[in-house]
């Protein structure tokens, strides 16, 4: 019989998962290995929701977005199900695990491993900011569909004289924030790394309609961390993660407060989710995915793939717990010098 190996999805999804699944199950089989999927990320674990994973079933999927296994937020050790996920890892027969997502997922992956569960990780969320990688499946895409919505709004704020904040994701980290605004050459972006200051914004702002500019445009990431928080939802997730987008109508209105000026607004939220993946996103994707099938195959475990400067390495997956890959200050001062 040959041996298994699970593959999960949790946490925010993006456009380079599919790729992904599709490298591990194509490596799995050239080692004799069957792929099994768990549907809707550690919940199909702890209700033992499976699914076949063939090579016809992943030939064509490189290009979705979204996952075909589904995701969830679900903590098994919020639940009290952690042993239950070991428990039933045993009796699916897994031989191993392979799970992809953000801090959340790999951090309760990193836990489980203590607990004697078979697993290797890979990081994967728009946000690029898990611990020990530099770079997360995802963030490519996220960046590209920024970039393009960002042009594509660009003109008719300078037809109309517009100033506007672009609302991006980004939970604890500004990292698409940053970027794009570096990318597009923004006048300025809040992020979470960095204290809100309305007054400069507003300043900032005011210098360049002095100086006949037509059309400011702010990048804020959705997780800035403003005094008085007037959050669209006060709903949380199994990890404590509250629903953010829409502060910056909250933005707008302390903006407008000083300068008596309208801004537009648009929040990109999950539209930064989806599209075409990248070729970055897709090699990433299937430099990340044949790794962790390889490792997994020979028995290691506790690891989480990652990239470290062009080279695809691992670490150790305890070591991420708790911890995340902030914005850095060098890269701030990088996009900062794009934008003045
Ligand atoms: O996956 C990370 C992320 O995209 C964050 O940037 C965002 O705040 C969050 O997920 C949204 O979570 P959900 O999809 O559960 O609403």
């Amino acid at each position: 019989m040959a041996k298994t190996i699970g593959i999960l999805t949790g946490g925010g999804d993006s456009a380079a998962i599919n790729m992904a699944i599709k490298a591990i199950v194509k490596r799995l089989a050239q080692g004799g290995f069957r792929a099994v999927g768990i549907k809707d990320g550690w919940k199909g674990l702890v209700e033992g929701a499976t699914c076949e994973l063939t090579l016809p079933d992943v030939e064509e999927i490189w290009s979705l977005s979204g996952t075909i296994l589904g995701t969830s937020r679900t903590n098994p050790f919020k639940t009290g199900d952690a042993q239950k996920v070991v428990d039933n890892s045993k009796s699916l027969g897994l031989d191993g695990l392979i799970a992809l997502g953000g801090d959340d997922t790999l951090g309760v992956a990193g836990r489980l491993a203590e607990f004697g569960l078979q697993v290797i990780g890979i990081p994967q969320t728009i946000d690029n900011d898990v611990y020990g990688t530099d770079y997360c499946l995802g963030f490519d895409t996220a960046v590209q569909m920024t970039v393009q919505a960002i042009q594509q709004v660009r003109s008719s704020n300078i037809s109309h004289a517009a100033d506007m904040l672009i609302e991006v994701m980004g939970r604890d980290t500004g990292w698409i924030a940053a970027t794009a605004a570096m990318l597009v050459g923004a006048d300025y972006f809040m992020i979470p790394e960095l204290p809100v200051n309305f007054d400069e914004v507003s300043r900032i702002i005011k210098q360049r309609r002095a100086t006949g500019a037509r059309a400011s445009l702010v990048l804020v990431a959705e997780g800035i961390k403003i005094p008085e928080n007037r959050r669209l939802s006060e709903t949380v997730d199994a990890f404590g993660n509250i629903a953010l987008a829409g502060i910056s109508y909250t933005v707008a209105t302390e903006l407008r407060a000083r300068s008596g000026r309208e801004l537009r607004v648009v929040v990109l939220s999950y539209l930064q989710r989806g599209g075409f993946p990248t070729v970055h996103d897709l090699i990433m994707a299937t430099r990340m995915g044949v790794t962790a099938a390889e490792l997994i195959m020979v028995g290691r475990s506790g690891s989480m793939v990652c990239l470290h400067g062009s080279e695809i390495t691992t670490i150790s997956l305890p070591d991420i717990v708790g911890r995340r890959r902030s914005v850095p200050a060098d890269f701030i001062e990088l996009a900062r010098s794009m934008i003045v």
